[in-house]
């Protein structure tokens, strides 16, 4: 099999839960087969990169090494890092591997300061993506007879049609909807019968209110397994989708300069954290400091490069996250931890750091809260405040009075101060007072310290 052979998406996968005969060859493969596809797809990809890439070669060259260098996996160490100020500083499309002729799409990440960065896709690219997706969805407990409502965003943002074509490559049926509007979402729900949705958790939750407040219990639709990423979620926001509206909730991960969605995906019968499809991504963790590659189980920055990729090889990718490689248990290839934050999230208050998931798993631990809160960070005088919002469940949001909202505010405050070792003000509020995010990724933190 050559590097670029097997994208295909594999056809009449049937049954619920991916019976291990729907899966894709190379996902039943041993360690040492995975491995050797994975060499024989690095060379190739460092020496496209080199070949037809001039940020590549540079920076190949310009740290001593040569694409003929990379003998065994680990050699990959040697090579340098891509970071997103290579993919700025050859905007918008310097660091493409082929002519514009065959690129066929780009998408663009929105970069909340200066340039966007954008992506090209070959034809093959397209195809490669739709079958991850497809994988994905599969591990996600996904059939052919599923009936999937797309709110990923369309558009620029990678989310929409990247779970499009995959849902499309799966065979399922894919409703067009993208994000916001909830009124139309839920109209949807109801009329087209949907069994999975494809969303930012936070939007799933908005959903959820949505449905209550029309007077629909948010665990009688149709739905039976939410595929939800793009942005960070703990293990106790997915006890409260799931418990809300009574589905499977899955963590898909991925982004744009690796691919879009599907870089890795969890699977229904172990929710143990996403695989990573490592026949097309492959992964390490480095120490974010030094740069130093770690042993799997250890916490750092998450790094990829792409095996196969054609339009945009990329080449040890800082994707910033923070998580760990962790064994693989449904299927071989590794999984990767539940991402903590990204070293940009990380909040430094008054010295001490902070990410907005230590705050949702506490919040979302109190039986009284739900998963809507935000962050605000002030500097009064010299020091910095944290102010914690955190709503009170839809159910309970008329019956509870001042004194219960103290003592729970209390409660919070107090496994913030033990667990996170920051002191916040904490303010429970009724339902609907934080502004929810109707279209792409939930803002958690508002900061308003002066800047530098
Ligand atoms: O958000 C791709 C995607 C779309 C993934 C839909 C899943 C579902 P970008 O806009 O390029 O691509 O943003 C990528 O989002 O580096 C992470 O910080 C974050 N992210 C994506 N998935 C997850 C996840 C898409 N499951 C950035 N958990 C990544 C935590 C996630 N963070």
């Amino acid at each position: 099999m050559s590097a670029r052979d097997g994208f295909a998406a594999p056809k009449g996968a049937t049954g619920k839960g991916a019976a291990p005969e729907t899966l894709d060859p190379i996902e039943k493969a041993s360690r040492d087969e995975l491995a050797a596809l994975q060499l024989e797809r690095l060379k190739w990809s460092l020496q496209h990169a080199y070949d037809n890439v001039a940020h590549y070669k540079q920076a190949f060259d310009a740290a001593g090494v040569h694409p003929s260098d990379l003998k065994q996996l680990s050699d990959l160490s040697r090579f340098p890092f891509t970071t997103k100020k290579e993919l700025r500083e050859n905007y918008p499309y310097g660091l493409f591997a082929v002519p514009m002729r065959d690129i066929v799409r780009v998408h663009a990440s929105s970069g909340t300061t200066g340039l966007p960065t954008v992506v090209g896709y070959t034809r093959n690219d397209i195809a490669m993506w739709g079958s991850v997706v497809a994988r994905s969805l599969r591990a996600a407990g996904g059939t052919p007879d599923d009936i999937i409502l797309n709110s990923y965003g369309y558009g620029l943002f990678t989310g929409g049609l990247g779970a499009h074509y995959g849902g499309e490559a799966l065979g399922a049926t894919v409703i067009p909807m993208g994000g916001g509007n909830t009124e139309k979402q839920i109209q949807l729900i109801r009329e087209f019968k949907p069994t999975m949705m494809m969303a930012t958790p936070s939007y799933m939750l908005t959903v959820a209110d949505g449905l209550q407040e029309q007077g629909i219990d948010p665990a009688s639709t149709t739905l039976r397994i939410g595929v939800f990423g793009a942005e960070p979620w703990t293990n106790e926001m997915r006890r409260e989708i799931e418990t809300r509206l009574g589905i499977d909730a899955i963590d898909i991960y991925g982004l744009s300069e690796v691919i879009g969605p599907g870089v890795a995906c969890e699977c229904i019968e172990t929710k143990d954290g996403p695989h990573i499809w490592e026949d097309h991504f492959y992964p390490e963790i480095i120490d974010p400091v030094t740069g130093e590659v770690l042993p799997d189980g250890t916490p750092g920055e998450l790094v990829f490069t792409s095996l196969s990729k054609e339009a945009l090889p990329i080449i040890r990718y800082r994707t910033r996250d923070l998580t760990m490689l962790l064994p693989g248990t449904a299927r071989t290839m590794r999984r990767m931890g539940k991402i903590t934050g990204r070293s940009d999230d990380m909040l430094i208050i008054r010295g001490v750091n902070v990410f907005p998931t230590q705050i949702e798993e506490i919040i979302l631990r109190h039986d009284s809260l739900c998963g809507h809160y935000q962050l605000q960070i002030t500097r009064p005088g010299h020091m910095d405040e944290l102010t914690v919002l955190a709503e009170v469940r839809h159910d309970l949001s008329d019956g509870l009075n001042d004194a219960q909202r103290s003592k729970i505010a209390a409660e919070v405050r107090h496994e913030i101060k033990s667990r996170v070792g920051v002191s916040a003000d904490v303010h429970i509020v009724e339902t609907g007072r934080i502004e929810r995010t109707q279209v792409g990724k939930a803002k958690r933190v508002i900061d308003k310290r002066p800047k530098g």
